[in-house]
């Protein structure tokens, strides 16, 4: 389990961490900061499990998360009044603050776009945003982060789409859950004020894995192909086509990966 001391001691971080729910063993610390946030807890709440029976992923899979040896956080962002234009910055929002926080402990981190966390090749966090909408404005979003700590947390290789890792054999060290968490959210309170902006681009564009490299990546069901450039404005991914054409691709897609030519 966590030691509550210790992150009220570091809590809350530029409004972040405030109120803290930590529970031993939940279903899914996404879907309670998606229950809190409708019965109006505040900005900044933070949800943190040891254990998760039903963890979410994206693309309706399962997220492992088993007690002591992984992090399975969620936190609660409200924008009053609603915002347009996020959503593709949000999913790289996750990634980039985890990126930044496991940067600090030594190593080498790639952000497999849109906000898969690499370390050595192998992915060892992911991000599942899950945004409240008003219309097409973004009233709250629960931005859900699981890191891969030690190796029970590592799931079988049968169990997913791309070769996973953890952070302790990538490092060769014992980590510090609770440091982790406190500097995954410090990170975070530096880049939400940033969000959307170029410097947040810049930062999750210069951490990109593939980028210049023929890729495929699954678009609501279709595989396309093509060139990874660059990322758009707002956070979608641009890809070119051997036939020469841009594609603009939403962070809802899934499974990038390089092809051989
Ligand atoms: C992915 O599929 O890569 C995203 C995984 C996101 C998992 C985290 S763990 C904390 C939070 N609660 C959930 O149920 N899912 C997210």
């Amino acid at each position: 389990m966590f030691d509550r001391s210790r992150l009220e001691a570091g809590l809350p971080i530029r409004g972040l961490g405030k109120p803290l729910y930590l529970f031993s063993t939940i279903d899914s610390t996404n879907a309670r900061a998606l229950e809190l946030g409708q019965t109006g807890a505040p900005h900044g709440t933070l949800v943190i499990a040891d254990e998760q029976t039903a963890g979410r992923g994206r693309a309706g899979r399962r997220w492992l998360t088993p007690s002591r040896s992984a992090i399975a956080l969620s936190l609660l962002l409200r924008w009053e009044p609603p915002v347009g234009g996020v959503s593709g910055a949000l999913s790289g929002f996750g990634a980039l603050s985890v990126a930044e926080a496991v940067e600090g402990l030594g190593a080498q981190v790639e952000i497999k776009w849109p906000n898969d966390v690499l370390v050595a090749g192998k992915k060892v966090a992911g991000v599942l945003v899950e945004a409240q909408w008003q219309g097409s404005l973004i009233a709250s979003a629960v931005v859900g982060i699981g890191i891969n700590v030690r190796p029970g947390s590592v799931p079988n290789p049968d169990q997913v789409g791309y070769p996973a890792g953890c952070l302790e054999q990538a490092i060769g060290r014992r980590i510090d859950r609770e440091a982790l968490i406190l500097d995954v959210v410090q990170a975070a309170g530096r880049w939400l004020p940033l969000l959307g902006s170029p410097e947040m681009l810049e930062g999750w564009e210069a951490r990109l894995a593939f980028r210049g490299m023929q890729v495929s990546v699954d678009d609501s069901g279709v595989r396309v192909r093509g060139r990874f450039e660059n990322l758009h404005t707002d956070g979608r991914m641009v890809l070119l086509t051997d036939e020469g054409e841009r594609l603009i691709i939403g962070p809802n897609a899934a499974d990038l990966r390089p092809i051989d030519r």
